[in-house]
Protein backbone atom coordinates (compact mmCIF):
# COMPACT_ATOMS: atom_id res chain seq x y z
CA UNK A 1 0.00 0.00 0.00
CA UNK A 2 1.33 3.60 -0.75
CA UNK A 3 0.16 7.06 0.48
CA UNK A 4 0.29 10.37 -1.10
CA UNK A 5 -0.17 13.76 0.53
CA UNK A 6 -0.40 17.60 -0.70
CA UNK A 7 -1.36 20.24 0.05
CA UNK A 8 -2.08 24.11 -1.63
CA UNK A 9 -3.39 27.39 -1.44
CA UNK A 10 -5.71 28.56 -3.48
CA UNK A 11 -4.01 31.84 -3.97
CA UNK A 12 -1.07 29.77 -5.82
CA UNK A 13 -3.84 29.22 -8.70
CA UNK A 14 -5.10 32.49 -8.67
CA UNK A 15 -1.65 33.48 -9.58
CA UNK A 16 -0.93 30.84 -12.04
CA UNK A 17 -4.30 31.54 -13.72
CA UNK A 18 -3.44 35.21 -13.65
CA UNK A 19 -0.29 34.87 -15.25
CA UNK A 20 -0.74 32.05 -17.51
CA UNK A 21 -4.67 31.61 -18.10
CA UNK A 22 -6.08 29.29 -20.36
CA UNK A 23 -2.06 27.71 -20.81
CA UNK A 24 -2.34 27.13 -17.45
CA UNK A 25 -5.80 25.15 -17.21
CA UNK A 26 -5.26 23.56 -20.82
CA UNK A 27 -1.51 22.28 -19.19
CA UNK A 28 -2.34 20.69 -16.35
CA UNK A 29 -6.37 19.79 -15.82
CA UNK A 30 -8.45 17.84 -17.89
CA UNK A 31 -10.94 18.29 -20.44
CA UNK A 32 -13.68 16.69 -18.30
CA UNK A 33 -12.34 18.50 -14.68
CA UNK A 34 -12.32 21.90 -16.92
CA UNK A 35 -16.40 21.07 -18.10
CA UNK A 36 -16.79 20.36 -14.25
CA UNK A 37 -15.07 23.59 -13.03
CA UNK A 38 -17.06 25.17 -15.30
CA UNK A 39 -20.19 24.21 -13.73
CA UNK A 40 -19.56 25.72 -10.24
CA UNK A 41 -20.91 29.30 -10.13
CA UNK A 42 -18.74 30.80 -7.69
CA UNK A 43 -15.41 32.31 -8.71
CA UNK A 44 -13.75 30.96 -5.15
CA UNK A 45 -15.56 27.49 -5.61
CA UNK A 46 -13.94 27.33 -9.19
CA UNK A 47 -10.31 28.15 -7.42
CA UNK A 48 -11.02 25.64 -4.82
CA UNK A 49 -11.89 23.05 -7.67
CA UNK A 50 -8.69 23.46 -9.73
CA UNK A 51 -6.69 23.73 -6.24
CA UNK A 52 -8.16 20.15 -5.24
CA UNK A 53 -7.15 18.52 -8.44
CA UNK A 54 -3.79 20.38 -8.48
CA UNK A 55 -3.07 18.75 -5.10
CA UNK A 56 -5.04 15.32 -5.98
CA UNK A 57 -2.52 14.82 -8.77
CA UNK A 58 0.98 15.80 -6.83
CA UNK A 59 -0.63 13.36 -4.12
CA UNK A 60 -1.03 10.86 -6.90
CA UNK A 61 2.29 11.18 -8.14
CA UNK A 62 4.16 10.80 -4.71
CA UNK A 63 1.93 7.58 -4.18
CA UNK A 64 2.62 6.05 -7.48
CA UNK A 65 6.41 7.61 -8.47
CA UNK A 66 4.60 7.34 -11.73
CA UNK A 67 5.46 10.03 -14.33
CA UNK A 68 2.40 11.10 -15.76
CA UNK A 69 1.19 13.88 -18.09
CA UNK A 70 -1.78 15.71 -15.74
CA UNK A 71 -4.14 16.14 -18.54
CA UNK A 72 -4.55 12.23 -18.97
CA UNK A 73 -6.19 12.21 -15.20
CA UNK A 74 -9.34 13.49 -13.78
CA UNK A 75 -10.66 13.81 -10.40
CA UNK A 76 -13.87 13.59 -10.67
CA UNK A 77 -16.77 13.67 -8.40
CA UNK A 78 -19.63 10.52 -8.08
CA UNK A 79 -23.12 11.33 -7.59
CA UNK A 80 -22.45 11.50 -3.53
CA UNK A 81 -19.54 14.28 -4.15
CA UNK A 82 -17.15 11.85 -3.34
CA UNK A 83 -14.22 12.01 -5.23
CA UNK A 84 -12.74 9.44 -7.45
CA UNK A 85 -9.29 9.11 -9.94
CA UNK A 86 -9.34 8.37 -13.28
CA UNK A 87 -6.24 7.66 -15.76
CA UNK A 88 -6.40 7.96 -19.10
CA UNK A 89 -3.34 5.89 -20.60
CA UNK A 90 -2.85 3.67 -16.69
CA UNK A 91 -5.23 0.79 -15.28
CA UNK A 92 -5.14 2.12 -11.84
CA UNK A 93 -5.02 -0.83 -8.89
CA UNK A 94 -7.59 -0.58 -5.76
CA UNK A 95 -7.32 3.17 -4.42
CA UNK A 96 -8.88 5.96 -2.67
CA UNK A 97 -8.55 10.12 -2.77
CA UNK A 98 -9.89 12.35 -0.21
CA UNK A 99 -9.91 16.32 -0.87
CA UNK A 100 -10.97 18.74 2.25
CA UNK A 101 -10.94 22.71 1.60
CA UNK A 102 -10.54 25.28 4.83
CA UNK A 103 -10.03 28.84 4.56
CA UNK A 104 -7.95 29.00 1.61
CA UNK A 105 -5.93 25.96 2.07
CA UNK A 106 -6.66 22.65 0.02
CA UNK A 107 -5.39 19.60 0.71
CA UNK A 108 -5.68 16.04 -0.62
CA UNK A 109 -4.69 12.15 0.28
CA UNK A 110 -4.78 9.37 -2.03
CA UNK A 111 -4.00 5.80 -0.92
CA UNK A 112 -3.24 2.98 -3.81
CA UNK A 113 -3.36 -0.67 -2.98
CA UNK A 114 0.19 -1.06 -4.49
CA UNK A 115 2.12 0.46 -6.72
CA UNK A 116 2.20 -1.32 -10.46
CA UNK A 117 0.38 0.58 -12.50
C1 LIG B 1 -19.62 15.95 2.05
C2 LIG B 1 -19.02 16.65 3.23
C3 LIG B 1 -18.32 15.61 4.09
C4 LIG B 1 -17.99 17.69 2.75
O1 LIG B 1 -17.32 18.22 3.87
P1 LIG B 1 -17.09 19.78 4.02
O2 LIG B 1 -16.44 20.02 5.34
O3 LIG B 1 -18.35 20.52 3.71
O4 LIG B 1 -16.10 20.16 2.86
P2 LIG B 1 -14.55 19.85 2.68
O5 LIG B 1 -13.92 21.09 2.20
O6 LIG B 1 -13.91 19.20 3.86
O7 LIG B 1 -14.57 18.77 1.52
C5 LIG B 1 -14.91 19.10 0.21
C6 LIG B 1 -14.55 17.91 -0.62
O8 LIG B 1 -15.21 16.76 -0.05
C7 LIG B 1 -15.30 15.78 -1.06
N1 LIG B 1 -16.62 15.18 -0.92
C8 LIG B 1 -17.82 15.69 -1.24
N2 LIG B 1 -18.79 14.80 -0.97
C9 LIG B 1 -18.19 13.70 -0.47
C10 LIG B 1 -18.66 12.43 -0.01
N3 LIG B 1 -19.95 12.11 -0.04
N4 LIG B 1 -17.77 11.54 0.43
C11 LIG B 1 -16.44 11.82 0.41
N5 LIG B 1 -15.92 13.01 0.00
C12 LIG B 1 -16.81 13.94 -0.44
C13 LIG B 1 -15.12 16.47 -2.41
O9 LIG B 1 -13.90 16.03 -2.96
C14 LIG B 1 -15.04 17.95 -2.04
O10 LIG B 1 -14.11 18.66 -2.80
P3 LIG B 1 -14.32 18.90 -4.39
O11 LIG B 1 -15.71 19.41 -4.56
O12 LIG B 1 -13.26 19.89 -4.75
O13 LIG B 1 -14.10 17.58 -5.04
C15 LIG B 1 -20.09 17.38 4.06
O14 LIG B 1 -20.73 18.33 3.28
C16 LIG B 1 -21.12 16.44 4.68
O15 LIG B 1 -22.07 16.02 4.08
N6 LIG B 1 -20.91 16.16 5.89
C17 LIG B 1 -21.75 15.29 6.64
C18 LIG B 1 -21.30 15.53 8.01
C19 LIG B 1 -21.76 14.50 8.94
O16 LIG B 1 -22.74 13.80 8.79
N7 LIG B 1 -21.01 14.43 9.99
C20 LIG B 1 -21.29 13.50 10.99
C21 LIG B 1 -20.11 13.29 11.84
S1 LIG B 1 -19.66 14.80 12.59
Amino acid sequence: MRCGIDIINVNCIYKMLRKHRWNFLNSYYSKNELIEMKKRKKFNRKLEYLAGRFAGKEAIYKATQINFDPREVSILNDCDGKPYIRFDTHELPKHCISISHYKGMVVAFVVIENNEI
